[in-house]
C-alpha cells in the first residue's frame, strides 16, 4: 500500500508508542513508525505482552500494527525514510555535574538530534515531544543546522499532555493540543503540516499554536500547576487532622467556586510518576539560571509539601501502631503511582515501604498490573518483602492495610473477609481516601484516613 505520509518516533516509552498508536488508529492511510535502543523494548512491542499497561491501549495497538504501525530497531534505515520525525525520547532529572537533581538531562535528547543529523538524507520535521526545559528547541536547532549542504531542518515543539492511566481517552479527546513554532515561513509551513496530522481527529478550535518557547514552557507550567495543586490540598490534609474539619467536605467547598475548580483536590499521599517532580526541578532550575531566586524557591516547596505528607503518612502508622512495626506484616495495596497503570516510576510507594522496611516491618505488596515494576523499584533494598497479587491472600495474617494506589478495585473489597482473616487489632491506613472508612470501622478495622479524623476502638 502506498502510504500518504511517513511518521517516525524516536523512543517507545509511555508517550511515544500510545501516542503514535493513535496517530496510526485515525489515519490508516499514514505509516506510522516507532524506534528505540532498548531492543526489549521494541520485541514487547511487536509481542502480545505489551511492556505498557494502559486502558485500551492494546486494542488499538492489535487493530494497527503491521498495517500501518511498526515497531522497529533500525533507527538508522527509519531516520532516513522519513520526513517527518517526533522524538519522545526520556528526560530524567540530572543525576550527576552542573544542576544535579534539579536540571534536564539532555543527553538521550542531544544523541537523538545527532543520529537525526547523521542518517539524514533529506529535509526533515522534527517535533519535541520530550518535555523539555525552555530553549531546548535552540540547542537542537544548532545541532541539525551543522549539517552541510541543502538539508534543512525545521524544529517544532509539540509537548504531549496526556495523563498515564486515561491515556487513550486524553490522546482521542484532548483538552488541547499545542504547537510551538518559529513565526518564519518555513516554520509555518511545518507548524501547517503537523496540524493537519491532528485535525484528522481533533476539532480545529482545540489544536492552539504559540511561539516554540511559549510551547516548552507551557508544558512544564501545566505539570506545576498540577502538581502545586496536589500539593496546596495535601498541605490542608495536614492541617484538617489536627483540627478535626474534614478534607473531603473541605475540597468540595472550595471547589465548587467556578474560578478553582473541583478537579485535582483529592487529598492523598502526594503525586509520583515520572513527570511532576523532575518538571518542577526543572523549573525551579530554570528559574535559579535566570537569576529569579524567590520564583524558584515558590516552586520548589510544591516538591517539599509532597515529600513531607508521605513523611507525615509513615509517622502516622507508627505512632498509631503503638510505635514499633518490628516484625508486624503490613500489606500494602497498589504500587503504581496512580491506578490504571503498571508505571511505578516515581510512586509513592517506593519511599513508603522502604521506610516500612527499615522499621523492620514485613511487607506483603498487593498491586494488579504493577508488581512487576515494584520488584525492579525494591530490588537491592534489604527486608522482607512478598509480592503477592491476590489481595484476601496479601491480607490475610497482616496487621494493618496500607492503601496507596486508587486502584477502583479496592473499593469493591470484601472488608469484612479481609478483617476475619487479619492480626487483631486491625489497622487500616487510607492513603488515598478511597474506601468507605464508616463501613470499615464498623467491621472492627481502626481506620486512619488522610485529612479526616480518625476511626479507631482503640
Ligand atoms: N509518561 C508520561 O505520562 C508523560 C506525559 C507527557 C510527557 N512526557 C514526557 O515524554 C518524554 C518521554 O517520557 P516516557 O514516559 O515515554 O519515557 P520512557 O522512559 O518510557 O520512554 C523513553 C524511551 O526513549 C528511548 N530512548 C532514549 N534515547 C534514545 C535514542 N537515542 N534513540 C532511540 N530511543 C531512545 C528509551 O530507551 C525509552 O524507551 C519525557 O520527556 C517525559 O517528560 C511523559
Amino acid at each position: 500500500m502506498k502510504f500518504k505520509k511517513k511518521i517516525l518516533c524516536i523512543g517507545a516509552g509511555y508517550v511515544g508508542a500510545p501516542s503514535m498508536a493513535m496517530i496510526a488508529y485515525k489515519c490508516p492511510d499514514y505509516r506510522v513508525t516507532v524506534v528505540d535502543i532498548n531492543h526489549e523494548r521494541i520485541d514487547a512491542w511487536n509481542s502480545s505482552q505489551l511492556p505498557v499497561y494502559e486502558p485500551g491501549l492494546e486494542r488499538i495497538v492489535k487493530e494497527t500494527r503491521g498495517k500501518n504501525l511498526f515497531f522497529s530497531k533500525d533507527i538508522a534505515n527509519q531516520i532516513k525514510d522519513n520526513d517527518i520525525i517526533f522524538v519522545s525520547v526520556n528526560t530524567p532529572t540530572k543525576t550527576y555535574g552542573a544542576g544535579a537533581d534539579m536540571a534536564a538531562d539532555l543527553q538521550y535528547w542531544e544523541k537523538t538530534a545527532r543520529q537525526i543529523l547523521k542518517y539524514s538524507q533529506s529535509s526533515k520535521i522534527v517535533i519535541e515531544k520530550s518535555t523539555l526545559p525552555v530553549k531546548t528547541a535552540l540547542a537542537m536547532e544548532k545541532i541539525l543546522s551543522s549539517a552541510k549542504g541543502r538539508i534543512k531542518f525545521e524544529v517544532l515543539s509539540n509537548p504531549e499532555f496526556m495523563a498515564e492511566g486515561t491515556a487513550i481517552n486524553d490522546l482521542e479527546n484532548p483538552d488541547r493540543v499545542l504547537i510551538g513554532s518559529h513565526e518564519t515561513k518555513s516554520g509555518l509551513k511545518a507548524r501547517r503540516e503537523l496540524m493537519g496530522i491532528y485535525a484528522r481527529w481533533i476539532p480545529l478550535k482545540k489544536i492552539i499554536t504559540s511561539n516554540l518557547w511559549s510551547s516548552e514552557l507551557s508544558k512544564l507550567v501545566a505539570n506545576a500547576f498540577l502538581a502545586q495543586r496536589v500539593s496546596s490540598i495535601n498541605s490542608i490534609s495536614a492541617l484538617c487532622e489536627k483540627t478535626e474539619a474534614d478534607i473531603t467536605e473541605v475540597a468540595r467547598a472550595v471547589g465548587m467556586d467556578s474560578r478553582i475548580g473541583n478537579k485535582f483536590l483529592k487529598a492523598g499521599i502526594g503525586f509520583g510518576g515520572s513527570c511532576f517532580k523532575k518538571d518542577i526541578l526543572n523549573l525551579v532550575y530554570l528559574c535559579s539560571y535566570y537569576g529569579l531566586k524567590d520564583v524558584a524557591s515558590y516552586w520548589e516547596s510544591v516538591v517539599k509539601i509532597n515529600q513531607y505528607q508521605q513523611e507525615r503518612f509513615i509517622a502516622n502508622i507508627l505512632n498509631n501502631m503503638f510505635g514499633t512495626l518490628a516484625g508486624k506484616k503490613i500489606c500494602v495495596l497498589g504500587f503504581a503511582f496512580k491506578a490504571d497503570t503498571s508505571d511505578t516510576r516515581e510512586s509513592p510507594a517506593i519511599y513508603i515501604s522502604q521506610q516500612l522496611l527499615a522499621e523492620h516491618a514485613e511487607i506483603i505488596i498487593s498491586d494488579p498490573r504493577a508488581l512487576k515494576n515494584a520488584a525492579m523499584e525494591l530490588s537491592g533494598i534489604e527486608g522482607n518483602i512478598k509480592y503477592v497479587e491476590d489481595t484476601y491472600r496479601a491480607a490475610a495474617g497482616c496487621h494493618a492495610l496500607v492503601i496507596l494506589t486508587d486502584w477502583d478495585l479496592y473499593r469493591r473489597l470484601d472488608f469484612r473477609k479481609i478483617y476475619r482473616s487479619m492480626v487483631k487489632p486491625a489497622f487500616l491506613f487510607d492513603g488515598r481516601n478511597i474506601i468507605d472508612h464508616k463501613k470499615c470501622f464498623s467491621i472492627g478495622f481502626n481506620v486512619y484516613p488522610i485529612g479526616k479524623k480518625a476511626l479507631t476502638h482503640l
